[in-house]
C-alpha cells in the first residue's frame, strides 16, 4: 500500500472480529513500530503484547470502560522507558523525549497495521495507575497508549480536520501561510 493511503485511510476502529492475527503479522507491526525515530537512538519504548481476556478486559475498565479493548484478539501497550532516555538526556529525556519516542511508535504501528488489513485505536484516556498495576510495569515505565488490534468489525467514517490553511504560517506565528 502506498503511504498516502495509508495515512489517509487509517482510521479509529472501535469494533473488532475475534479472528486471530498471526505471529508473523503481530511481529511485523511491532518492528514497524520499533523504527520510528527516537532521540539520540535511545529507543525509549516498550511494548506490552497482551493476548490474556482476563487482562484485556481489566485495561478495559482501566480505559473508563470502552469495553472494545477486549474486543480484540491482540492489545498492544505502547509504554515509555523514561528512564532508557535519561541515561543520556536527564530530565528533558525522562519527561519529554521518551513520551515522543513512544508516540512516535505508535504512529508507525498504527501505520502498519492498517496496511497490513488490520484496524487498531489509539486509547490514551486510562488510569496510568491501574495500568501499570494491571502489567506489573516498573516505576521508570511510563503507559502511552493501549493499542487494540484487530480485523474491523465496522469501518467508521472519516473525522473532520481542521484545513491546514487555518493553522500554517509564515515566517512567525499569525501571518497566516496561505493567504
Ligand atoms: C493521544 C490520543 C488519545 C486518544 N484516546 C482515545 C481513547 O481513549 N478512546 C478512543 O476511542 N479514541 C481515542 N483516540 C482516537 C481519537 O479519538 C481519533 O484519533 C480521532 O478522533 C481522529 O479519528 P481517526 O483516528 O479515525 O482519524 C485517541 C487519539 C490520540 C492521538
Amino acid at each position: 500500500m502506498d503511504i498516502f493511503q495509508a495515512i489517509t485511510g487509517r482510521r479509529s476502529v472501535r469494533a473488532f472480529k475475534p479472528d486471530p492475527i498471526s505471529k508473523e503479522i503481530l511481529i511485523k507491526i511491532l518492528e514497524s513500530a520499533q523504527w520510528a525515530p527516537s532521540a539520540g537512538n535511545m529507543q525509549a519504548r516498550d511494548f506490552i503484547v497482551v493476548e490474556d481476556h482476563d487482562t484485556k478486559v481489566k485495561l478495559a475498565e482501566a480505559s473508563w470502560g470502552q469495553y472494545f479493548i477486549a474486543e480484540a484478539p491482540v492489545v498492544v501497550v505502547v509504554c515509555a522507558n523514561l528512564e532508557r532516555s535519561a541515561q543520556r538526556y536527564g530530565e528533558r529525556g525522562r519527561t519529554l523525549y521518551a513520551i515522543l519516542d513512544a508516540a512516535a511508535a505508535v504512529e508507525n504501528l498504527l501505520l502498519a497495521a492498517y496496511a497490513l488489513g488490520l484496524a487498531t485505536c489509539w486509547i490514551g484516556a486510562f488510569d496510568d495507575d491501574k495500568v501499570k498495576r494491571i502489567l506489573s510495569l516498573p516505576d521508570h515505565v511510563k503507559p502511552i497508549a493501549i493499542i487494540p488490534v484487530g480485523y474491523p468489525g465496522r469501518q467508521p467514517r472519516p473525522t473532520p480536520r481542521i484545513p491546514i490553511d487555518r493553522i500554517t504560517y509564515r515566517d512567525r506565528y499569525g501571518n497566516l501561510y496561505f493567504r
